[in-house]
């Protein structure tokens, strides 16, 4: 018997990077206990990337290989793509119609990201992107989800999510919905190569799939303490990504790593040999897996395509039930 209902969802925007796999790591794990429906999120990715949708299907089939290789299992969960469902839609339509507008301009961050964004030349002051919240609102409700795996950074959307479940429950005096809960995974703040936040737009990621030679030469780059110029000087450990990534992939060597380090016994090169090692362990089997199934697209739209029949069953018995409520479509 699985103990609840999971949703959860990410954004196709490109191949994801190590930094993502312990929130992958979480839902792996949560298959086992939980009935799980993995969406892949390309309506929210449209809310900022509507001028240029052309990659859109490369992204999704992209997220939909590193997904499986990590280890989402299709006989366990719904791996799907959102627009798909038709119903995540519809229930985003009949929610907007009970949710103030005041609450989705007080969601912490949307002004923020709107004026950032503005300063990138981008306009994102849409009705979707505002709707933005009450979309993700929508994923996890029309699977009446009661857990949802997610960062942090992801509270406040969740928190308008019960929100919107209450007054719908209480608007229609039913108990419809549950007020989902957040499975907060263990968040890596794993800088990029050259220290800064990892991201795809400064070149500093290392992607889940990549091949050996790349991530040697990913390691090779990654910025170390710059008052070190010959390998016997003394190093500064707190200042350097490699041991960032040391006390993360391989704790049981940091101590005796750092000693070397401080004592100039260890040079950077043969320091960034064995994290070049120890990444390769942890990646290499998700490589030969996205490999081999980057020789089955076929495969992984069959996936797809079952998982969108198994998400659509739940999501139209909610909607049945919605409309019901609500009195829409007689
Ligand atoms: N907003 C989430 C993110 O950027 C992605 C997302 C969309 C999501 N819908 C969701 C996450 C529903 C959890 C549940 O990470």
């Amino acid at each position: 018997m699985k103990q609840g209902r999971i949703f959860s969802g990410m954004r196709p925007t490109g191949k994801l990077h190590i930094g993502h796999l312990s929130v992958l790591e979480n839902w792996v794990r949560l298959q086992d206990s939980h009935e799980c429906f993995f969406g892949i999120v390309d309506w929210h990715a449209l809310t900022t990337a509507y001028d240029d949708t052309k990659s859109l299907p490369d992204h999704i089939m992209d997220m939909a290989l590193d997904w499986l290789s990590v280890g989402l299992d299709p006989e366990k969960s719904a791996v799907f793509i959102q627009s798909q469902v038709k119903q995540h839609g519809e229930l985003h339509l009949l929610l907007s119609m009970i949710t103030p507008l005041p609450w989705l301009e007080r969601v912490p961050t949307y002004k923020d990201q709107v004026q950032q964004l503005k300063l990138q030349g981008k306009d994102i002051n849409t009705v979707g992107f505002l709707g933005y919240p009450l979309l993700m609102a929508a994923d996890i409700l029309v699977y009446r989800a009661d857990t949802v795996p997610v960062g942090v950074d992801q509270l406040p959307h969740l928190e308008l999510c019960r929100e919107i479940a209450r007054r719908f429950n209480y608007l229609y005096q039913v108990s419809l919905f549950p007020e989902p809960q957040a499975s907060l995974s263990r968040q890596e703040v794993l800088p990029g190569t050259d220290g800064r936040k990892m991201s795809k737009s400064y070149g500093n990621e290392i992607a889940i799939g990549i091949d050996s030679n790349e991530l040697a030469q990913k390691v090779r780059q990654m910025v170390t303490d710059p008052a070190r110029i010959r390998k016997d000087d003394p190093g500064h450990p707190e200042v350097c990504v490699v041991h960032t990534y040391h006390q993360f992939y391989a704790p049981e060597d940091v101590a005796s790593l750092e000693e070397s380090c401080r004592a100039g016994q260890i040079g950077c090169v043969e320091c960034k040999k064995q994290l070049t090692g120890k990444l390769e362990e942890i990646l290499a089997p998700i490589r030969e897996k996205r490999k081999s199934l980057e020789q089955k697209p076929e495969w992984v739209k069959e996936i797809l395509a079952e998982g969108r029949k198994k998400a659509t069953l739940e999501a139209e018995k909610t909607m049945a039930l919605v409309r019901e409520v609500m009195s829409v479509g007689w």
